[in-house]
């Protein structure tokens, strides 16, 4: 294995906001043009499936989030993208996985000890409406990714555990099975992975606080105008490092913009111009797409030709794949 292999999975719950876009789909749009990286991406939906059970919202957060990533012009001839639940191997993968993965690991994943801790807080027994579906997300997210041999995983910082755990995972499998699985490492974009929302806190679908990308020109504006900001007037200087509008424009921003930004702040620039120049920064930057994502939300049966497309080139590398794992744990013809 000399070429990388970048992998990740984005989930397929709720409309891609600008948090998804410059954290994930931008960076690996742009990785999916390099001819020396081999790159997988796909729509997370049987991942989804663990905080959504709304079928309807299931299959329009698919569509729309397929459409996203070919509108931006993710090179679907270089890239493999294709849709998790169109690999049978994985969750036969997960299954495997599930069989050595210690119950121990899966306690301490941040995500389920969230809940856990609510369901406490809030008085309720600890496993109350704690699915196992919650409880082994890790192991079917390992399963995604041992599954390509992915050396190279981009995501955000609240999955650097879940890439950390894939990892012991793989090397648990190949200590007692032998060598099979590559071992990933999180690819964590520093500057730019934890996008601030409207609230200043991460822009997250949880946190209601969320700029959705695709946002009709006025109501992208108007998202952006709510941005809080603190209450300095019009030329009192302004700190770019303690502000998630600055922020937002800096992910968005070349370096020469991003310090002529930093110098309009500290220059006391009002609040509603450093606005509407993150609203023309941002609108410029998706205007184009916006068109080909609308024509491509218009025309489902290309997007589930492009999905069925990958699928065939993941199940390539797939289905030898797995035949070698099984294999190895001895599920194997008898004669
Ligand atoms: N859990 C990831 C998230 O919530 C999505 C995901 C699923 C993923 N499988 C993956 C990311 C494999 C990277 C690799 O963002």
């Amino acid at each position: 294995m000399s070429k990388r292999t970048v992998l990740t999975g984005i989930t397929t719950t709720g409309a891609p906001h600008l948090g998804n876009y410059v954290g994930a789909i931008k960076p690996c749009i742009e990785a999916s043009h390099d001819p020396n990286v081999k790159s997988y991406y796909f729509l997370a939906d049987f991942h989804s499936l663990v905080k959504s059970q709304d079928p309807q919202q299931m299959r329009q957060s698919s569509l729309e989030i397929a459409a996203t990533w070919l509108a931006l012009g993710l090179d679907t001839e270089r890239a493999i993208f294709y849709r998790q639940s169109d690999i049978p191997e994985i969750p036969e993968l997960t299954w495997i996985l599930t069989c050595s993965t210690a119950k121990g690991l899966m306690n301490r994943a941040h995500a389920y000890k969230a809940a856990v801790q609510e369901n406490l807080d809030a008085g309720e027994d600890a496993d109350f409406a704690i699915t196992m579906g919650l409880f082994g997300y890790p192991i079917l997210m390992a399963a995604d990714i041992l599954m390509f041999n992915s050396t190279h995983v981009p995501v955000g910082k609240d999955q650097v555990q879940h890439l950390e755990m894939a990892r012991d995972i793989a090397q648990r499998f190949n200590h007692h099975y032998g060598e099979l699985f590559a071992l990933p490492e999180a690819v964590v974009e520093e500057h730019v992975s934890v996008l601030p929302g409207k609230d200043g806190r991460k822009m997250s679908k949880s946190y209601n606080n969320t700029i959705p990308l695709w946002l009709p020109e006025k109501q992208l504006r108007k998202a952006i105008m709510g941005i809080v900001t603190n209450s300095r007037e019009p030329g009192e200087p302004k700190d770019p490092d303690d502000s998630a509008l600055f922020t937002i424009y800096a992910a968005f921003a070349s370096q020469a913009q991003r310090d002529a930004m930093r110098q309009a702040y500290r220059e006391g620039i009002s609040w509603g111009e450093a606005k509407q120049q993150t609203f023309e920064l941002i609108n410029m930057e998706l205007a184009e797409s916006r068109v080909r994502y609308e024509a491509l939300i218009a025309e489902p049966a290309q997007i589930e030709t492009a999905l069925r497309e990958g699928a065939g080139k993941a199940r390539a590398f797939a289905t030898p794949f797995l035949a070698q794992i099984r294999n190895a744990v001895g599920i194997r013809r008898l004669a």
